[in-house]
């Protein structure tokens, strides 16, 4: 029995042809040209005048909802299109009509059988891992070597009601790795190189007002941008945003701040769109509320005028008597509300969030926020996270930056590209400087354009101090082309952002890029010489871009390279270690302090080892965000609060009577080491520096105590263990929000039966829960090939090479494949049609591979037909099937279907009275086979994993359990309270 036949009307074919604008086939008759004009012609017009007079509250405003629910998505191809849908390979291609988007670009393509998920997506992360996959994102299996997982197609189909008929509308991409194409309705609307870029694309005259309307999006991620892991997919958030004719312009508001003697004037520049088609008049008006909601300023520009089409910057200056402003300790955040009115109505309301504050970069004494000095304890960061790979929940951003200023990182460096929108918000809420880097060096268009991009989206940001040019730029750095380059592209900034300086980061080419810079980065001191640079350019400020970590492995104390795990490495990858770094710029305050490489461990770059290691060891946090050794350093010198950390654990079970070094990071004055209960003596602290005893492994207490002025202030034990015995389950958070997107993200820990954490423990743990569902799971090895997500596996066997010919009326059994002669291409305008009463006779031959047992097996045929009737290895088992409205979906049984080839014959009576739908239908159909999601487990990694657990949208209880052979197991509940939902398109 056919089942859900038609439940995919929403997705397929024939539900759309009916309400979409009809794609002018190639040589219609003049007279269809002409009737088809006279449809849409006046609905153009009477679109865009209705606009200039109707201000009525429907069309009147602005609107921006989320459009990342309900994609469907699947491979396509770089190199061979027969898997690419045969995507633009028709004699008119979509560069050559408006409209020609055809296989998966066409709206009418049936999408049904794809895979069905809510963005951010990243396929990257869902990837198994290749010795042949490229090292910088970590030997996952995409890139070139695996041109099957290169390119992915997503589908949204989503309503626009007929109100909207006369706004403005268009989608907005936070960012998609990389090279994407996006369509509406089969029109192309541009393609975008960066994977890192936001961009948007304007939807008003494609739309289908009161219709279905498809938004097509063509992703390849073939080529990589940067040397690390950086994911593919549409893996930042889409948004979909509707506004009147006259409107404030895409990122248009431009607001600066100074403060003299307590009080703020706030610059607010404001660029206006008139896309309507006559004139407008307007008063704009910005009001300014304070963190409370009290509006504190208010201005006017009354009486403007816009012609049509025109835009325009207005300018006002409010002043603000006291403000709070924003700082690190209290991230104060303002708002700018601008209102648009036009003929006695609001036509536009637009709200900039925004901080009232000041920096300056001094050449002699570094950088100052609200007139004080700031050192910057940076860490840079790379944007993937344990588990979830760059597809990165909101919640976690603000996670991962508390973890970071947990210990004392004040500053973000976004190595080495534009972050997701999402970061930036985080940083200004929790209060983090940011140094916003753009991608690639260039004064093309298109270089200027991916910064002009990230300058207006961010420029507003109060935690942005610093946009930085570039990165290591080696073919330039040194030379007189680099000098040109930057000096344009710093112009170019200061135009789009006077407020802010720009830097680029150097790796040691000197007398180039280092010449004209505003503010030189250095890359690392053992590399570059800060003090030779600041007497030859006394007015030039500078700043530590990168400088290195104790590198190394969570929890790892003797190195085991084979699987990727290193002991602390005294002298990393690029000299050095976090000490000497830290040393260096804490005696030179005409620096204005150091960005570490990195905070994060992240995926990719997995040096100094090779294969089978995936991830980096740079972080002063693992992958996870669980600590390691080094970042006690920092914390102990770079925050007020009493630190006090002994390395390595006392698990050395063989190792009895060698000897450990053994380390204390600590800002006591002194430190007393005790090995059970006996003095190793006590030493003082060198400030910014760290103590070590040598001392012979006997199992049981190693005892670190603080003193300061002469008294014991605090203690600190590391203790041998027994084996573990019990997991536990430690939430960040015990109440999220059940709006569909808020995570918990919870510690997995083993512990012995005295309650002590096993530093050593790996076992395997299953994971399962209730009220929420888990997005990732992680454990900080850069070594580990174990999977971070669970999600049930989709192969689409595509039917193709189908063997046809027109049959006669009356025929009422398909021909077997062997008397039948290849069929023409499908997507091909040629493919013969059947007259009145003829029946399509057409069959292939689908061979299947061995199929996991519990898969589920589904055949989908698309809407192309009155009657279609399908035989599958000689069994009849559907007749005359009515397709009009959608496709048709069978579940069949296993025993349906033969391992190796299997016959599929149909009968098929085409639509009486409409076009031929087969030259739209690029593929005539697939078997679609899910594999359930295995079960949720990772290894524990010295102790400790992580489970991210996404909220749904109802309210309750989110109860996660952890169990593991052997040791008693752990649930833990976090609280999913009701939550207001965001504006959003809906799932369809
Ligand atoms: C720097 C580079 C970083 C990273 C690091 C590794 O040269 O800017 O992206 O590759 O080296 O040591």
């Amino acid at each position: 029995m056919p089942y859900g036949r038609n439940s995919v009307t929403a997705a397929g074919a024939g539900g759309l042809l009916s309400s979409r604008i009809p794609v002018v086939p190639m040589k219609l008759p003049l007279r269809l040209v002409a009737a088809i004009a006279a449809v849409l012609l006046p609905l153009a017009f009477a679109g865009t005048s209705a606009a200039e007079e109707d201000h009525s509250p429907a069309r009147a405003g602005r609107e921006r909802l989320l459009l990342d629910a309900g994609w469907r998505f699947a491979f396509g191809h770089p190199t061979d299109p027969a898997r690419d849908y045969n995507h633009a390979t028709g004699y008119f291609s979509y560069v050559a009509k408006a409209g020609y988007g055809d296989g998966p670009a066409a709206p009418g393509f049936d999408d049904a059988a794809w895979r069905l998920l809510d963005l951010p997506h990243d396929w990257a992360v869902e990837a198994p891992f290749a010795e042949k996959g490229s090292y910088s994102h970590g030997f996952k299996a995409i890139g070139r070597n695996f041109p099957e997982r290169c390119v992915g197609w997503y589908r949204k189909t989503f309503t626009v009601p007929a109100a909207d008929l006369g706004r403005r509308l268009s989608v907005e991409f936070d960012g998609v790795f990389r090279d994407s194409v996006v369509w509406v309705n089969g029109f192309y609307l541009g393609r975008q190189p960066s994977g890192y870029t936001s961009f948007r694309y304007d939807l008003t005259d494609y739309l289908n007002y009161g219709g279905e309307n498809v938004i097509a999006v063509r992703v390849d991620a073939t080529m990589e941008e940067g040397w690390y892991y950086e994911g593919a997919g549409i893996y930042r958030h889409v948004w979909l945003s509707k506004t009147a004719p006259l409107h404030v312009a895409h990122w248009g508001t431009a607001v600066t701040t100074e403060v003299e003697d307590g009080a703020a004037t706030v610059a607010a520049r404001t660029t206006v769109a008139n896309e309507g088609t006559a004139l407008a008049t307007f008063d704009l008006e910005q009001r300014i509320e304070d963190p409370t909601g009290q509006t504190v300023a208010t201005g006017t520009a009354p009486g403007l005028s816009l012609a049509a089409g025109g835009s325009a910057e207005y300018p006002v200056v409010l002043r603000v008597a006291q403000p709070r402003l924003w700082s690190l300790e209290s991230p104060a955040l303002h708002r700018l509300i601008t209102t648009l009115r036009s003929g006695g109505a609001v036509v536009d309301r637009y709200e900039t969030p925004f901080g009232i504050r000041t920096i300056r970069f001094d050449p002699n004494q570094g950088f100052f926020l609200n007139g004080q000095r700031v050192e910057l304890k940076g860490a840079n960061v790379h944007q993937d996270h344990a588990g979830v790979g760059v597809a990165v929940p909101d919640a976690l951003q603000a996670f991962r930056i508390a973890r970071l200023k947990e210990i004392g990182v004040n500053a973000y460096r976004c190595a080495h590209n534009p972050p997701t929108p999402q970061l930036v918000d985080a940083c200004d809420r929790l209060g983090m400087l940011v140094l916003d880097e753009n991608r690639l060096m260039g004064p093309s268009p298109e270089q200027l354009s991916q910064l002009e991009s990230l300058i207006r989206r961010d420029r507003n940001h109060p935690s942005v101090i610093l946009w930085s040019l570039g990165n290591e730029e080696w073919a330039i750095e040194g030379n007189l082309k680099g000098a040109r380059i930057a000096a344009t592209m710093q112009a170019f900034a200061k135009r789009l952002d006077p407020s802010r300086r720009t830097t680029v980061a150097n790796s040691g080419g000197w007398g180039g890029i280092s010449s004209v810079i505003d503010v030189i980065g250095y890359n690392y001191i053992n590399q570059t010489n800060p003090d030779r640079q600041h007497a030859e350019f006394p007015q030039q400020p500078g700043v530590g871009t990168e400088e290195t970590t104790t590198q190394g492995t969570r929890g790892v104390y003797f190195d085991d390279r084979a699987n990727a795990h290193v002991a602390p490495l005294m002298k990393g990858d690029s000299g050095g270690n976090c000490e000497i770094g830290w040393t260096y710029y804490a005696a030179r305050p005409f620096l204005a302090g150091l960005f570490y490489w990195t905070g994060f461990d992240f995926r990719g770059e997995p040096t100094p080892c090779d294969w089978p290691a995936a991830s980096s060891q740079f972080g002063l946090l693992d992958s996870c965000g669980f600590p390691k050794d080094s970042a006690y350093y920092l914390k102990s010198w770079w925050l007020e609060q009493p630190v006090l950390h002994l390395y390595p654990h006392w698990n050395w079970a063989g190792r009895e009577g060698q000897e450990i070094n053994v380390v204390c990071y600590s800002n006591h004055e002194a430190v007393e080491l005790f090995l059970n209960g006996a003095s190793l003596g006590r030493k003082d602290m060198p400030r910014n520096g760290h103590l070590e005893w040598k001392v012979a492994y006997t199992p049981g207490t190693l005892e670190a105590r603080g003193f300061r002025g002469g008294r014991r202030v605090d203690s600190t034990r590391v203790e041998t263990t027994g084996v573990p015995a019990q997991l536990v389950l430690t939430p960040d958070r015990e109440v999220v929000s059940a709006d569909g997107a808020d995570v918990a993200v919870f510690t997995v820990a083993a512990r012995d039966a005295q309650g002590r954490l096993v530093p050593t423990a790996g076992n395997l743990v299953k994971f399962s829960v209730t009220g929420g569902r888990i997005i990732g799971v992680g454990n900080g090895d850069p070594g580990c090939h174990e999977l971070d997500q669970f999600n049930d596996a989709i192969a689409l066997l595509p039917l193709d090479d189908w063997r046809g010919r027109i049959a006669p009326a009356g025929t009422a059994k398909p021909s077997a494949p062997e008397g039948l002669a290849p069929f023409p291409r499908l997507g091909n305008w040629k493919t013969p049609l059947p007259k009145t009463g003829e029946v399509y006779d057409l069959a292939c031959v689908l061979t299947l591979p061995a199929v996991p047992a519990g898969s589920t097996l589904e055949l989908f045929l698309p809407s192309f037909g009155t009657a279609t009737t399908l035989w599958l290895n000689g069994q009849e088992l559907t007749r005359d099937v009515d397709t009009s409205t959608g496709g048709v979906a069978l579940r069949l049984e296993p025993k349906q279907l033969l391992a190796g080839p299997n016959r599929v014959q149909l009968l098929v009576t085409p639509f009486a009275g409409r076009k031929n739908p087969i030259p739209e239908l690029t593929r005539l159909g697939s078997l679609r086979v899910t594999t359930p999601a295995p079960t949720a487990q990772r290894s524990l990694f010295n102790g400790l994993a992580q489970v991210i657990v996404q909220a749904g949208r109802t309210p309750g209880t989110i109860v996660l359990t952890a169990e593991s052979a052997g040791l008693a197991s752990a649930t833990q509940t976090v609280t999913a309270q009701s939550a207001v939902q965001p504006p959003a398109v809906a799932a369809k």
